[in-house]
């Protein structure tokens, strides 16, 4: 054999040993735990052969422990580009068969190159986490590691899109990586997330709790809203991120695809003339109203199972991606509370970070009241919200189906804070609060003093609501642009849509603004 044979025959050889990564029985234990190796998950999230890997041959400095006995190619995590449906995608994943995917000194570089990389490049950066943390026997240089990689999620933040798997444990520091991306994903059974583990907060609390009870992914899709999506298997996980791609463009300077459309797009909608119920205080599922609207009532909703009384999510009107926030009058007849504020401010920003015009539907009853959501904050995260709308720039379309009260009106995108076209639907009631309340406020003491109360209120009541609970008011004032036929809802936005498209809206240079977090 020529030198040169041996030399190909050499890195044929390396390359197969770094693909085996930690060897043939940590693999084989990672799927004993139902999870796939890091290689094999890379597979199923990019296209076919399209994988093109960086840093095959790194490996640890480190010497601590006898650690410079034991080296493994690649060192705990798989990095490189490939495309996703044709478009380009960096990707990292953890490695949990070396170490436990625990992060070291050169695993952490091996990260930062792909999301410099991406910067430069200008494409979406995900990530797959499954690692126990920092390398211990690294000490400091695993969190100097971790620092680093924080920092470019930062500087990433709202520049390309950053996308988090959460398929395995990621505890302690390594949780506030996915924290800062945009979207994260966990499988349900497999993975969790906390900042301190069960043995720990047994310690310094005494508290008895499983790690899915502290951070399973029910847990974080539903309590605390860490996690925005919670799927059954890593496969589910994988098409999820394809399409969630799909709605979201490589960066902030470009716009999201355009599909094409096969839904017509003057199509009408019946149904939607008779769904709101006679009764105000009844209610109905707006999910109903966004999938009679959007292209194919195809709807991917985010954070589905956290603060279930607004929806948000992504969608298409003429084959253009859209971001949708709505009031939720299934549940909790769908008031703002915090949870929900801070769950559409968040949606909010992303969109208006990526130039994916909004749609805002409203029916709303006004802000949660009492001291459960006045002592935790309800005034700051409303203000998010507020906040969110009010910064954004990108095209909004606001149509207001029934209630929108209050500073919940202001609130959820009026014309006011940005709103370039607002429609109100014929059952609108758009006032400053609702009958019973005002009449309460208005005549308290000639209610005191009336014979017959109930007849007093009951009259002062149907003067209120012929006076302030119709679109009218508001569109006298221009505050509504149109009322509208319910059934043409969806023409109706598609053509407003279409008449934003070349809006162009600044805000005043600042270094930044100062978001009531
Ligand atoms: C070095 C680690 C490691 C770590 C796991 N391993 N975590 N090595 N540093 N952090 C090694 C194990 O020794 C083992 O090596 C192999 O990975 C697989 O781990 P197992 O324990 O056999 O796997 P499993 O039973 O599935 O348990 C997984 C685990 C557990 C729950 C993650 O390994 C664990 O509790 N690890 C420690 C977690 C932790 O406390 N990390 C530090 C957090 S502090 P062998 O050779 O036996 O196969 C932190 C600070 C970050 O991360 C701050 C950032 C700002």
């Amino acid at each position: 054999m020529s030198t040169q044979l041996q030399k190909v025959k050499e890195l044929i050889d390396l390359r197969a040993e770094a693909r085996v990564g930690g060897g043939e029985k940590a693999i084989q234990k990672q799927h004993d735990k139902g999870k796939y190796t890091a290689r094999e998950r890379i597979g199923m999230l990019l296209d076919e052969g399209s994988f093109e890997e960086f840093d095959m041959f790194v490996k640890h400095r480190c010497t601590n422990f006898g650690q410079d006995k034991k080296h493994y190619l690649g060192d705990g995590v798989v990095t490189g580009y490939g495309t996703i449906s044709g478009r380009l995608v960096y990707v990292f994943a953890q490695d949990f068969t070396v170490w436990g995917g625990s992060l070291s000194e050169t695993m952490a570089q091996k990260i930062c190159k792909v999301m410099d990389q991406a910067m430069k490049m200008g494409a979406p950066v995900i990530g797959i986490n499954d690692s126990g943390g920092a390398r211990i026997q690294e000490g400091i240089n695993a969190l100097a590691g971790y620092a680093s990689i924080f920092q470019r999620n930062i500087m990433a933040s709202g520049v390309i899109p950053q996308i988090s798997g959460i398929f395995g444990p990621c505890a302690g520091g390594a949780v506030y990586s996915p924290a800062l991306t945009d979207f994260t994903i966990m499988t349900k059974g497999t993975s969790y997330m906390f900042l301190t583990g069960p043995k720990v907060v047994k310690t310094v609390t005494g508290e008895d709790v499983t790690q899915e009870q502290l951070g399973g992914a029910s847990v974080h899709a539903s309590k605390s809203g860490v996690t925005h999506f919670a799927v059954n298997s890593e496969e589910d996980g994988f098409e999820l991120i394809k399409k969630l791609l799909s709605f979201i463009p490589q960066n902030n300077m470009e716009e999201a695809p355009v599909v094409e459309c096969t839904d017509p797009v003057n199509r009408m909608e019946d149904s939607l003339n008779e769904i709101i119920p006679d009764n105000p205080n009844k209610p109905y599922d707006m999910f109903g109203v966004i999938g009679a609207i959007v292209d194919n009532g195809e709807f991917l909703e985010v954070h589905a199972d956290y603060a279930k009384n607004i929806i948000v999510g992504f969608a298409r009107f003429n084959g253009q991606s859209v971001g949708i926030v709505a009031n939720q009058p299934k549940m909790l007849a769908g008031v703002l509370d915090s949870n929900a504020s801070r769950k559409a401010a968040r949606f909010v920003r992303f969109c208006d970070a990526f130039n994916i015009p909004i749609v805002t539907l409203v029916d709303v009853p006004g802000f949660l009241p009492g001291t459960g959501q006045e002592y935790g904050g309800v005034i700051l995260h409303g203000a998010k919200l507020l906040y969110a709308y009010g910064e954004s720039t990108i095209p909004k379309v606001t149509v207001t189906l029934r209630k929108s009260y209050g500073g919940a009106h202001i609130v959820m995108s009026c014309k006011q804070l940005r709103g370039d076209i607002n429609y109100a639907w014929p059952t609108a009631e758009i006032a400053v609060m609702g009958a019973s309340g005002a009449v309460e406020v208005l005549y308290a003491k000639d209610i005191a003093a009336a014979e017959d109360k109930a007849k007093l209120v009951a009259d002062k009541e149907a003067e209120y609501v012929e006076a302030f609970q119709n679109p009218y008011r508001a569109a006298q004032y221009g505050y509504i642009d149109d009322v509208i036929e319910p059934r043409n809802t969806r023409f109706r936005i598609i053509r407003a849509l279409q008449q934003l498209q070349t809006k162009k809206l600044t805000n005043p240079a600042k270094k930044h603004g100062n978001i009531p977090l």
